[in-house]
């Protein structure tokens, strides 16, 4: 089987990194997160991957030259944003049989094996895998009936109810993307899956336990680093907290358990790392505290600064001696400069 997967968004969530590093090229944990996703298709007999981006696509090339492992990597061309379904339409046109969709931006553990096995049986156009979380306030809802065929996708409750919501993973007939336009951008879970439930066509979910988890926000992003570290995903085991063989850490600095230290990066004396992922060469000064945040690569925190809840990229700087709650510093930029 084939799967197109997306990951051709800005990212606008996890900005400012994400002006530099496209969301699916982050690490999480040891590598960028795309490796992650190639390797799960991988592990469920998953022979070619098809992928689009009008995005940061050169960034894209060279990790995928760097990339020898399976699937196969077909790159095509998304001069414009196509939105979701569009870029899965441009791609299903290449395809002609049924295949597999990920959005590139979600770790989970998903049995896909499991998922085309339903999607066959059930003998749908469209079947959705489906997650049952505590908040669905950032998702909106998915019903379905009792012999699993969904219903309706509703709007973003108000309210912190629990329900099931779009995982993000579907096996598609080329069919169900076959009205999406050429060009323009297009929404497969706003406009395709609801005009495909609304004419009566068979689409269905399913419904599983695995670990799922978008990495969408700082916080959900984190939260997902820190599930891989606590051993939440199947197929993937790290110490905690996890440090690079390269990685330069002063004996006398404080690392929490839920702590990422990427390659080359340095952690001075008497520095406190908590609840934090540090990428490749990235720099915290002695006696420095930095606590909740994403520190882009080779971004520097200066002596004694304080940091907390901040997302910085690449090459960005914190002077010494700053404290900066929720900080935000662009790609090379200085805080407060
Ligand atoms: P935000 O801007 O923070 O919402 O992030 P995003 O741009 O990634 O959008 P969203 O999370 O809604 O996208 C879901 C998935 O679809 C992600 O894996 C995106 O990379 C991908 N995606 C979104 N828009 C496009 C597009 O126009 N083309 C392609 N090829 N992929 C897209």
């Amino acid at each position: 089987m084939k799967a197109v997967v997306l990951v051709g968004g800005e990212g606008t969530r996890l900005r400012p990194l994400t002006e530099t590093i496209p969301k699916p090229l982050i690490p999480l944990v040891d590598r960028p997160f795309l490796e992650h996703v190639l390797d799960h298709l991988a592990a469920h007999g998953v022979g070619e991957a098809l992928l689009s981006s009008p995005y940061l696509e050169e960034v894209f090339a060279s990790f995928l030259q760097a990339r020898h492992d399976g699937p196969r990597v077909t790159w095509i061309t998304e001069p414009t944003p196509l939105g979701t379904a569009g870029a899965v339409a441009n791609a299903a046109r290449e395809i002609g049989e049924p295949f597999l969709v990920l959005n590139g931006d979600i770790l989970t553990d998903l049995d896909l094996t499991g998922l085309v096995a339903l999607h066959r049986e059930a003998g749908a156009i469209a079947t959705i895998a489906l997650a049952l979380v505590e908040d669905a306030r950032p998702y909106g809802l998915v019903t379905v009936s009792e012999a699993g065929r969904v219903l309706e996708f509703r709007e973003k409750p108000q309210q912190a109810i629990p329900g099931l919501v779009n995982a993000g993973t579907y096996v598609l007939e080329p069919e169900a993307v076959r009205d999406v336009p050429p060009e323009g951008a297009v929404s497969i879970e706003r406009e395709v899956f609801p005009a495909l439930i609304d004419s009566g066509a068979s689409v269905h979910g399913y419904v599983s336990q695995d670990y799922w988890k978008d990495l969408g926000t700082p916080e959900s992003y984190l939260r997902a680093t820190f599930d891989a570290l606590e051993g939440r995903v199947k197929g993937l085991s790290y110490a905690a907290p996890y440090v690079d063989s390269t990685a330069r850490v002063s004996l006398r600095c404080h690392l929490g358990r839920w702590v990422v230290v990427g390659p080359a990066a340095r952690i001075g004396d008497d520095a406190e790392v908590e609840d934090s992922v540090l990428l490749a060469g990235a720099v915290i000064g002695e006696g420095a505290r930095v606590r909740d945040s994403i520190v882009g690569p080779s971004a520097t925190i200066g002596r004694g600064a304080v940091l907390s809840g901040a997302v910085l990229a690449e090459g960005a700087v914190i002077p010494s001696g700053t404290s900066a709650d929720g900080a935000r510093v662009a790609a090379g930029k200085v805080l407060g400069a």
